[in-house]
């Protein structure tokens, strides 16, 4: 018996010193330690030993029994390190691997214009106004003086949604929202989408953007409306920048004119920028007709004021030397990363 349990735990120990993993450690404490271990089964076959036998066979069954449990311990020690070190090695972060590039955006150019626009018009006092994109037919054409049988009204320079409604064809109709909802004095600009039934070409699209600029006030005269656009065009254009106004006819201003800013390439030279005129066109204005105000409940008796409305696209195309507009829509990364 004593040979038997010397052999045991000798085997028991060398298993145990070679065990690596959870599952085989698990099975040899079953094997070994067990109720139906080996060992249980020859401490059992004491009852059949002599009454000197007994004690010391006891004693080292028992000797054998924490030989084999310290060993358990060392064992499933080790096989903890083992499957940690395993689980840290499957997740590991390699932190020196380059990084995956990712490419930087930028700002669109007419979105980049825009803001330096509303920048400019908000350094001079004025606020931003919104308006809607579907209108109704009043707040495109009849409350801006544009009467029935105008040709801009027709179908086709102009998308219908129905009869009456439709996709607005200028931001002015921001100005009739606005008298209608304030009193003067109103400094407003409001840059928003419009829309036209024309052919796309390098200077034509059905939609595009405008920003209008309308304000009213007691002695607001043309003079207010040239300095404020010559204030703009140097800060859009540069300082050197001059302005002309040329006569006009727009429904809802009287006097009207078209205001040409000096090429800002050449200086007025004559270039390929400015086509050889020298002078370069981006906006049409003039002073609000006394029938707009009135049917907006200003009174013009008492108040004056003057309205302008511009192309982005033509600032943005004006100002980067763009020959083509639809480059602004074609969503080229080539093209639009230069700005
Ligand atoms: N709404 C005009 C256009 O689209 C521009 C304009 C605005 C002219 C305000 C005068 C005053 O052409």
């Amino acid at each position: 018996m004593k040979e038997k349990l010397e052999a045991l735990k000798q085997k028991a120990l060398d298993d145990l010193a070679k065990v690596s993993d959870a599952a085989s450690l698990e099975q040899m404490r079953v094997a070994y330690l067990g109720k139906k271990s080996e060992l249980a089964a020859i401490l059992k076959g004491m009852a059949a030993l002599t009454a000197e036998e007994r004690p010391i066979i006891g004693q080292l069954g028992n000797s054998v029994r924490t030989a084999i449990e310290e060993a358990f311990e060392v064992a499933k020690k080790h096989v903890i390190e083992l499957e940690t070190a395993k689980k840290i090695n499957a997740e590991r972060l390699d932190v020196t691997l380059p990084s995956k590039k990712t490419d930087k955006g930028n700002l669109h150019p007419l979105t980049k214009v825009q803001a330096e626009l509303e920048n400019i018009f908000l350094g001079m006092g004025f606020s931003i106004a919104e308006g809607p994109e579907v209108e109704t037919d009043y707040y495109n054409f009849t409350a801006l003086n544009t009467p029935e049988f105008h040709p801009a009204r027709d179908v086709q320079d102009t998308f219908y949604i129905t009869d009456k409604v439709l996709l607005r064809s200028q931001t002015s109709t921001v100005q009739v929202h606005v008298m209608e909802n304030n009193k003067p004095p109103i400094r407003i600009i409001s840059p928003g989408r419009v829309y036209r039934s024309d052919a796309v070409d390098a200077t034509h699209s059905p939609m595009f953007h405008q920003c209008e600029g309308l304000v009213i006030d007691k002695n607001i005269t043309m003079a207010d409306l040239k300095g404020t656009l010559e204030t703009f065009a140097k800060a859009m254009f540069g300082d050197k920048t001059k302005i002309r106004f040329r006569p006009h006819h727009f429904p809802f201003t009287e006097p009207s004119c078209e205001v040409d800013v000096s090429c800002f390439v050449c200086g007025g030279k004559g270039c390929s920028v400015c086509k050889g005129e020298g002078w370069i066109e981006i906006l049409g204005a003039g002073m609000v007709h006394p029938n707009v105000l009135r049917m907006s409940g200003i009174d013009p008796e008492v108040y004056s004021g003057f309205a302008f409305g511009m192309g982005i696209e033509r600032i943005v195309m004006t100002k980067y030397g763009i020959s083509d507009m639809r480059l602004l829509y074609e969503n080229d990364t080539r093209f639009l990363s230069q700005f």
